[in-house]
This record gives structure tokens, C-alpha cells and sequence, in this order.
């Protein structure tokens, strides 16, 4: 998509590319798997002091030995880490001596998982794949949805992965997920900025932050709208659904869950 024609900014293509978007229409680029944007985002995985990608170090050993704890994870049991990313998770798993499988969209995470977590925890299988299209089967005792990333997807998608997630855990299996509560705060806003080179590009852009809200379902979106020197412009957008527990609960107990603990 091109912002100038002949010399002209073409005023439709921009106002297009910042109006509200439909909710959870896609964006015209790619995110976590895009080359550029995978490096920027393994790096903010890799920061243990930032919660951008991944939470800080300190929330990752807590919430991995909460949830280690809770579900009695240790040798002999079977764990399934959906969006494990560089498998950060995967890894506080696998010391417990369970057999731990992360899937995730970004090759960039899978190969830093293959190369960094997989040669010391041999009991680790790394798998890039969109978990919208696992097929296991009764395999798993435990599987874990971290960072909010339910919550990134449509409504649609949302019902799919928890059929999916609930055929690949056997009777009895336990589903971990975080989301994001009605409660966070936010508000509707726009924000520009010019950037050297940056997060979305290595060369200058404009960056056009957009912040939407949604009510059915409450959802925050937020759309940047990236522009080059040429004019090429990209627009990615991400959606946070915001819960309420007795529609998160609805949800799973639609989908074959009964609920344990909040
Ligand atoms: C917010 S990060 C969280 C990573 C990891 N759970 C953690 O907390 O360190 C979301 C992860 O989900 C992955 N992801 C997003 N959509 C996906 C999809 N459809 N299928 C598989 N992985 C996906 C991304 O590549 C990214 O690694």
C-alpha cells in the first residue's frame, strides 16, 4: 500500500489506514512473524527487566513455579506451551522433568528455542506452527496460554483454539490462561511520531498510533499505521479483549472446561 501518487499524498489511502477498523479486522502486514519485527521482539523476550514481550524475569519464576506448583507438574506428566515464544516458560517447565512441547507462529523464537533451550532440556520439543491449527489428541496433561494472547483473538478464533486446546488435553487436563481484565484502564487516543529507525522498520518512518475502543465485545484495539520515506505504508493492528470472569467462564465452559480456580 503507497500513501503518494505522483507526488501527491493520496489523502483517501492515509484516511483509510487511521479510520476505526471493524473489530479484529487483520492488519495488511504481518506481526509476530515478520523478519524485522521478530528480531525487535525476541530482544524485548530476552530483556528479563521489561514486560513487553514477554513478562519480567521476576513474573516469569513466579507464575511458571505457581503454575508448576498447582498443576503438580513434574516427571512422567505431559505439557503443551501455546505462543511459548524463545520458550522462556518452556524451559521452568522442563526442570521439573516433564516432557514439554512449545508450539509458536515465530520462526525467529522457534530457531532461539532450538538452539539455546533444547540442547540442555533434551525433554523439550519446539514446534512453529499457528496453534489455531494443532491436532493433538488426548496427549497432554497441562497446557499453558501465557501473556494474554487469548485475548489478541477474534471471538472466532477464541472458540477454535479452546476446542483445540481442550481435544489435545486428556480427561482431567489442566488449562492455564491469562486475560486481560474489564478493569484495565484505557482510553481512545492518537499519537504520532517520527522515528529514525525503529521497532517497525530499520529505516525512518512515521509511526500513527491509533488507540479504539470497542464495546461488544469490550475490547481495546490499537492500530499503528507505519509510513516510509516512499510513502509504502504498512498497518498493523493488535486487539486486546477485555473479560469479564463470568464471560471468560461462559466461554470455557462451552468448550468442555469446568472451572478450578480464578
Ligand atoms: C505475548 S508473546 C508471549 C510469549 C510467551 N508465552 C511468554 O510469555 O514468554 C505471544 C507469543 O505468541 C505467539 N503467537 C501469536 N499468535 C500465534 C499463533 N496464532 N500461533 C502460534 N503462536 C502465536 C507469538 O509469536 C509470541 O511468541
Amino acid at each position: 500500500m503507497k500513501i503518494i501518487d505522483n507526488n501527491k499524498i493520496n489523502l483517501s489511502v492515509l484516511k483509510n489506514s487511521i479510520v476505526q477498523p471493524e473489530i479484529f479486522e487483520k492488519g495488511t502486514d504481518k506481526f509476530w512473524d515478520d523478519e524485522y519485527i521478530s528480531e525487535q521482539m525476541l530482544n524485548f523476550h530476552l530483556n528479563p527487566d521489561i514486560e513487553a514481550a514477554s513478562k519480567t524475569k521476576d513474573t516469569i519464576d513466579a507464575e511458571a513455579s505457581f503454575i508448576i506448583k498447582s498443576t503438580n507438574m513434574k516427571g512422567g506428566k505431559k505439557v503443551l506451551d501455546l505462543g511459548c515464544g524463545p520458550g522462556l516458560y518452556v524451559r521452568e517447565f522442563a526442570k521439573t522433568g516433564a516432557m514439554v512441547t512449545g508450539v509458536d507462529i515465530s520462526e525467529r523464537s522457534i530457531n532461539y528455542a532450538n538452539e539455546n533451550i533444547k540442547p540442555e532440556y533434551k525433554n523439550t520439543l519446539f514446534i512453529k506452527k499457528n496453534y489455531l491449527n494443532i491436532s493433538f489428541n488426548n496427549s497432554f496433561d497441562i497446557a499453558t496460554l501465557i501473556f494474554y494472547d487469548f485475548c489478541a483473538l477474534s471471538t472466532n478464533e477464541q472458540m477454535i483454539l479452546l476446542s483445540k486446546i481442550h481435544g489435545a488435553l486428556r480427561d482431567n487436563g489442566i488449562l492455564i490462561l491469562d486475560v486481560v481484565s474489564e478493569n484495565k484502564e484505557t482510553s481512545i487516543s492518537t499519537n504520532v511520531s517520527v522515528c529514525e529507525g525503529g521497532f517497525w522498520s530499520p529505516k525512518p518512518y512515521i509511526e500513527i498510533l491509533n488507540t479504539y475502543l470497542y464495546e461488544e465485545p469490550k475490547t481495546e484495539g490499537l492500530q499503528y499505521t507505519i509510513i516510509d520515506e516512499d510513502g509504502v505504508t504498512k498497518v498493523i493492528r493488535i486487539y486486546h479483549r477485555l473479560f469479564k470472569l463470568t464471560e471468560i467462564t461462559k466461554m470455557l465452559n462451552k468448550n468442555g472446561f469446568k472451572i478450578e480456580s480464578l
